[in-house]
């Protein structure tokens, strides 16, 4: 990363792989990219867990090159005058894009196929044989006319729905923290929303776009399984607490949850069976890391110069 220091310069201190492009914007105006900065005016992060971090008198303000701000300890920010930004829609098609491949392939059964079929790479001449044989463990089910559901329709919950309904599935939706009726009109294509209750107990999938709060913490849990269709697949794109996993365990042992597939593997998701356990990859494209980085540049720029909070 280019270090140039024109004039008085201001310090930007970047935490983790943010992408160089987004952060050469403050080469030319009295701006230092500086990963050194002891004491920088901003910080730029991504994956950083800031929450155990010092936070000096210099700071004036913190963006995410991401949607979640659960690494950014956002209250003591707010007490000391920080401004905290996240870059929200920057993401969302990548995170669409993996959903909906993670949505197929695991109706297929592919990710369990391909693992299966590399274990057959001793096998010679009898690979296409075994293959033949081998691939009755593997009829999947198509997603067409099923009924996905969709919990959180902001940037990326409402590209996720629109998408869906293109693939021919029934969509339906339901958001936390708006009305149903607002949700309705803000997803352009999202057939019902309805209440949680509801849609818990008509969707064949379902995936969960929400932020990670004190309200959504666990919001997936035993009880609410009971509520769902038996064998639903869950998909978590969202933050691995958003779902109880000890729960989780016992429903995908009992066969109530089908698969689990989460973009926040850990210990326990790893020992679950029927989970296919994803290395937070949903942002991880290069166009998204380019989107996330500018953005946040961008905002943490205009708030040094102007005191414009803008958080798009
Ligand atoms: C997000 O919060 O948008 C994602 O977790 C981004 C990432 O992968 O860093």
């Amino acid at each position: 990363m280019s270090t140039t220091t024109l004039g008085k310069a201001k310090t930007i201190k970047t935490l983790n792989n943010i992408a160089s492009c987004g952060l050469s914007v403050f080469n030319k105006e009295n701006y230092t990219v500086n990963n050194e900065s002891e004491n920088p005016d901003a910080i730029v992060l991504r994956s950083f867990n800031m929450h155990s971090m010092e936070l000096n008198a210099q700071l004036k303000a913190i963006a995410r090159a991401g949607a979640g701000v659960n690494n950014i300890p956002v209250d003591k920010c707010t007490e000391k005058g920080i401004v905290v930004f996240n870059t929200p829609g920057a993401n969302a098609n990548a995170v669409k894009e993996l959903v909906l491949t993670s949505l197929i392939a695991s109706s297929r059964n592919l990710f369990e196929g391909v693992a299966w079929a590399k274990t057959l790479e001793k096998e010679g001449e009898q690979i296409p044989k075994l293959v033949e044989a081998g691939k009755k463990n593997f009829v999947g089910n198509e997603i067409r006319g099923k009924t996905l559901g969709v919990i959180g329709l902001g940037a990326i919950g409402a590209l996720v729905a629109n998408d869906a309904l293109d693939l021919d599935m029934e969509v339906i939706g339901f958001d936390p923290f708006i009305s149903v009726d607002t949700a309705w009109n803000l997803s352009r294509n999202v057939h019902r929303a309805m209440s949680l209750e509801q849609l818990f107990a008509t969707a064949d999938y379902i995936t969960v776009h929400v932020p990670l709060t004190g309200d959504t913490k666990g919001m997936l849990n035993k009880e609410t399984f009971k509520l769902m269709k038996d064998g639903v697949y869950i998909m978590n794109f969202s933050r691995g607490g958003l779902i109880n996993e000890i729960d989780m365990a016992l429903a995908l042992e009992s066969g109530k949850i089908g698969k689990y597939i989460t973009d926040f593997p850990n210990e326990e998701v790893l020992r679950m069976k029927n989970a296919i356990p994803i290395p937070h990859l949903g942002a991880s494209t290069n166009e998204s890391e380019e989107n996330c980085a500018i953005m946040a540049s961008r905002q943490v720029k205009e708030y040094l110069d102007t005191g414009n909070i803008k958080n798009s």
